[in-house]
């Protein structure tokens, strides 16, 4: 290539980075554009790649959706940086995907017949644990080869040494060498949620609020942090990042498990962190990737999904638990679920360029105010067996008609 053009135009670029510097007022650095909650996050280098309940994974370039790409049919539950570039995402599907630049999925292939719970990088290739309790081994290529992994749900699996580290439902934290063979096992006192390692030592989020430092050979410490469950946990830039239902966030110290900042993120359930020396990224319930200080610094400029028109009250309040994934107009903005635009009167499953999932369509309802109430009095998963919406329940009956009315005005 010719030289000077190449640093004229360097020069150039140069310039025109410092003018945008000094004139623009600071960015904003929450990541919008998922339409559902946020499952999973991995950094690769200054890349965010991000999977959600929406079906897709989002490639961030700063705060622009660079790449948005979407093969699973159900929540994206896990994503993982490839060394080449790539990136493999697992859903809740069971598949496993590996991207490149294409809007089409390399490959995307049925490692498993229950949810993937986590990716991890491999010798070999891409380490996959699902909820059957396997782990396979897949070199992207031909066919995987399958772990006994655990019994119950693998809930975590990472990288350790040449080989991998693994936690399940069976409360255990089991190792595996580079081809696969198992070695040590260590039990945990309480059922494990996710796990992630900094410098030889696991880190175990607890079902029971406790987060827990591991080394093998080595008495386990534990500090309890909530009487909630936690959700996630990450490490990376000499920290630690923990997160439960409500929101909250600490970072510690990997030494000691000392508390450095403690973060309410008002995200709702955070699913999902990552870490790096620059900060933190937090994945909500509610949608979005809020970034933070590594003091704990809100760096964007905030939490929430729009509040809807608050013509009722109460019933807006109770909607807003919905409208992370449903919008209330005609356009669906790429939410996780269907418009609610005019669905009363409407069969289910029939909006206008949604994808239900078959389980909703061979259904035989039609949505009046008394039917989308019983929806909720009993859950999605008895009153319509095998669909996408996540588990939920209005219990208080005034809730359901508080509710029922806001949509009745909302959805016209
Ligand atoms: C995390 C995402 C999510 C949340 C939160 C959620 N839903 Fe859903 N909802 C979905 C998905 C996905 C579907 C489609 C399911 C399918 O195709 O199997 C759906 C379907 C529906 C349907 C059927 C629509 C049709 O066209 O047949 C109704 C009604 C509904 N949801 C109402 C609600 C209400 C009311 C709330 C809050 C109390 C709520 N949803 C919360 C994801 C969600």
């Amino acid at each position: 290539m010719a030289g000077p053009a190449a640093s004229q135009r360097a020069v150039f670029g140069a310039a025109l980075a410092l003018a945008l510097v000094a004139v623009a007022p600071a960015p904003a650095q929450d990541l919008r554009g998922h339409g559902g909650p946020v499952r999973a996050l991995a950094l690769d280098g200054d890349r965010v790649i991000s999977g959600s309940f929406d079906t897709r994974s989002i490639v961030w370039d700063g705060i622009v959706a660079r790449q948005i790409t979407r093969a699973h049919v159900s929540a994206v539950t896990a994503v993982l940086p490839l060394p080449d570039g790539r990136f493999a995402s697992g859903g809740q599907d069971g598949y496993v995907a590996i991207w490149g630049e294409e809007p089409e999925p390399i490959r995307f292939e049925p490692l498993h017949d229950l949810p993937v719970a986590d990716l991890a990088l491999w010798s070999g290739g891409i380490a996959s644990g699902s909820w059957n309790g396997q782990i396979a081994l897949w070199d992207g290529e031909g066919a995987p080869r399958y772990l006994d992994g655990h019994q119950g749900q693998v809930t975590g699996l990472v990288a350790y040494g040449d080989g991998l580290a693994s936690i399940g439902s069976d409360l255990r934290l089991r190792f595996w060498g580079a081809d696969g063979s198992p070695s040590t096992v260590i039990d945990l006192p309480a059922a494990p949620g996710d796990l992630a390692t900094e410098a030889g030592a696991l880190f175990v989020a607890g079902a029971d609020g406790f987060l827990r430092r591991v080394v093998p050979g080595q008495r386990i410490e534990a500090l309890e942090l909530t009487t909630r469950p936690l959700l996630a946990v990450a490490a990376g830039g000499g920290q630690i990042a923990v997160s439960d239902m409500t929101g909250t966030v600490w970072l510690l110290d990997p030494q000691s498990l000392d508390i450095r900042a403690e973060i309410e993120t008002r995200q709702g359930a955070v699913w999902a962190l990552a870490l790096s020396g620059d900060g933190i990224w937090t994945g909500g319930n509610d949608g979005w990737i809020r970034r933070w200080s590594t003091a704990g610094m809100p760096l964007g400029d905030g939490a929430g999904v729009a509040e809807p028109t608050l013509t009722n009250p109460r019933g807006a309040e109770v909607f807003r638990a919905c409208a992370v994934c449903h919008t209330l107009t005609p356009d669906d903005e790429q939410r996780a679920g269907p418009t609610l635009y005019g669905v009363f009167g409407r069969k289910i499953g029939t909006a206008p360029g949604y994808e239900y999932s078959d389980a909703l369509r061979d259904l035989d309802i039609v949505w009046t105010p008394q039917t989308v109430s019983e929806l909720f009095e009993f859950g999605p998963a008895a009153y319509t067996p095998g669909s996408r919406m996540p588990e939920q329940k209005v219990p208080s009956a005034a809730d359901r008609a508080a509710l029922v009315e806001f949509l009745e005005t909302a959805t016209r």
